[in-house]
């Protein structure tokens, strides 16, 4: 068998793949032999990117410059797309909030570009939070989430003034009554509502259901009974109600239900404590297109879509709508990000594939191992019209579930040296890099209008040691 695709069709079908790490599906579809190899499909790569002098550019920059002055691999951020990214949010919740969901991508400069942009901020750890209030990130703005927040995450949270705390467990109402007493506060408090749905994603980023560690169940009264609590407690202020059903879902169906329960549980509070609750918070999960062929979301859809059910709910039942609030991550970041790496081994497996060794791997994307995700990558460096060849784009890690791009074709000729660049890295890449096998992480930098900045800078040996006896 070829490793080069056949004019009849890929051969990718004929040898059944079979799953090598836990994360992945046991059998894969069959892979297309995409029309033209050097192809930047619109609305899988940044929105300023395309090809110059047979280079990949983005921000108006030749990849290979990029790839010359800050080294390789290398995360680079669109900037143009990620602000557009936020204002199109902006509209499309006009009437409503827009929090940006930190776990996706955030650092510094991020936090100053989504204050500028006028969202708000979720952070769900400590960490997250400082990188906001080093920027002097507004923190009535800034919402706290987390399942398992300490008592010094919380005491932190409560004296910056955050403007939303995330109840996830009774224990923690009690916690926040004692902190609000001890500052002489009254908190924001939303409570996280578990509302049963069935979200269409990788089980280890679905949340909605009964049976996972996140929330207050609806179904088993437990979010009925934190409302109780909250409300027994005169030092909380309970604002609303929020829900995240999942991320990378694509299926809308799932956020709709997921509004309306909240909305009808909304109308059970009003019923049974005579309380109007001002606020729905219902959370992100908006998927973005990895590849040919997947689902592209339109925010203002989405808006519409939510808007009006909750609309429906309240007002039929004489209730005032709330406000809305959403907190996307991935849509946000997702796209406007594109790793580039410097291929390195290209070794010919006969009769099955060529793997393709590039200069990072799971420490700077462990998304392909750990959710069998699926990326699209192409040749950056240059443009190539050799065949297209049956490839995998390993990393240079030890061990075999190593993968950034399980199938894909590559030109024939690729060889080392070379730069491919892989889309979709912007968002839960850089946040989820490892230093496994002592990697350092790859820099940040941001592109624009023919400008490049590093806003996170490269890891050097010297930060690998530092910190050990
Ligand atoms: N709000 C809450 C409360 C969340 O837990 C999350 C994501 C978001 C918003 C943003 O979701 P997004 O719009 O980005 O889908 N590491 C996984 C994703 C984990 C998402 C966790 N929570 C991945 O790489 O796919």
């Amino acid at each position: 068998m070829s490793r080069f695709a056949h004019p009849a069709g890929d051969l990718h079908a004929a040898s059944s793949i079979v799953a090598v790490t836990a994360g992945l599906p046991e059998e894969r579809p069959q892979q297309h032999v995409p029309a033209d190899l050097n192809a930047l499909e619109p609305a899988i790569w940044p929105r300023t990117s395309g090809r110059a002098d047979g280079a990949v550019t983005i921000g108006g920059i030749d990849v290979r410059d990029l790839a010359k002055e800050f080294g390789t691999p290398l995360y680079v951020i669109d900037e143009e797309d990620f602000r557009s990214r936020c204002r199109e949010y902006r509209s499309a919740f006009h009437d409503g909030e827009v929090h940006y969901a930190a776990k996706a991508f955030l650092c510094r400069e991020v936090a100053r570009w989504i204050d500028q942009e006028g969202l708000g901020l979720d952070v769900c750890s400590a960490g997250e939070l400082a990188v906001a209030l080093s920027v002097n990130f507004p923190p009535e703005r800034i919402t706290m989430h987390g399942n398992n927040k300490s008592l010094a995450e919380l005491e932190k949270a409560v004296q910056v003034g955050v403007g939303h705390i995330v109840v996830d467990s009774y224990e923690e109402i009690a916690r926040l009554g004692f902190l609000a007493d001890k500052h002489g506060v009254r908190p924001k408090v939303m409570i996280r509502v578990t509302v049963g749905v069935e979200a269409h994603t990788h089980e280890f980023i679905a949340t909605a259901h009964d049976d996972q560690k996140f929330g207050l169940s609806l179904s088993s009264g437990a979010a009925a009974e934190a409302v109780r609590r909250i409300l027994a407690l005169p030092q909380l202020e309970l604002v609303g109600l929020h829900s995240h059903i999942g991320s990378q879902i694509t299926d809308t169906g799932g956020f709709e239900v997921a509004a309306r329960r909240l909305a009808r549980l909304l109308v059970e509070i009003k019923e049974e404590h005579d309380v109007v609750l001002p606020e729905l918070d219902l959370g992100g999960g908006y998927g973005i297109p990895y590849v040919v062929g997947d689902e592209s979301l339109d925010v203002k859809v989405i808006a519409d879509g939510l808007r009006e059910i909750v609309t429906k709910v309240c007002e039929s039942a004489g209730l005032p709508v709330p406000r809305l609030t959403v907190e996307p991550g991935r849509s946000i970041a997702g796209v406007s990000g594109v790793t580039l790496y410097e291929a390195g081994t290209v070794k010919d497996v006969e009769g099955l594939r060529t793997y393709v060794s590039v200069d990072g791997g799971m420490s700077d994307n462990i998304r392909t191992a750990l959710y069998g995700a699926e990326y699209t990558a192409v040749l950056a460096s240059r443009v190539s019209q050799a065949a297209p060849m049956l490839s995998r784009l390993v990393g240079k890690h030890c061990e075999s579930g190593d993968m950034v791009v399980r199938d894909l074709y590559l030109p024939g000729d690729l060889a080392p040296g070379d730069l491919i660049a892989v889309a979709g890295t912007g968002a839960y890449c850089r946040s989820l890099a490892n230093n496994y096998n002592y990697l350092p992480k790859p820099a940040v930098v941001a592109v624009s209008n023919g400008q490049a900045r590093v806003i996170i800078r490269r890891e050097t040996e010297d930060d690998l040691l530092r910190g050990q006896l």
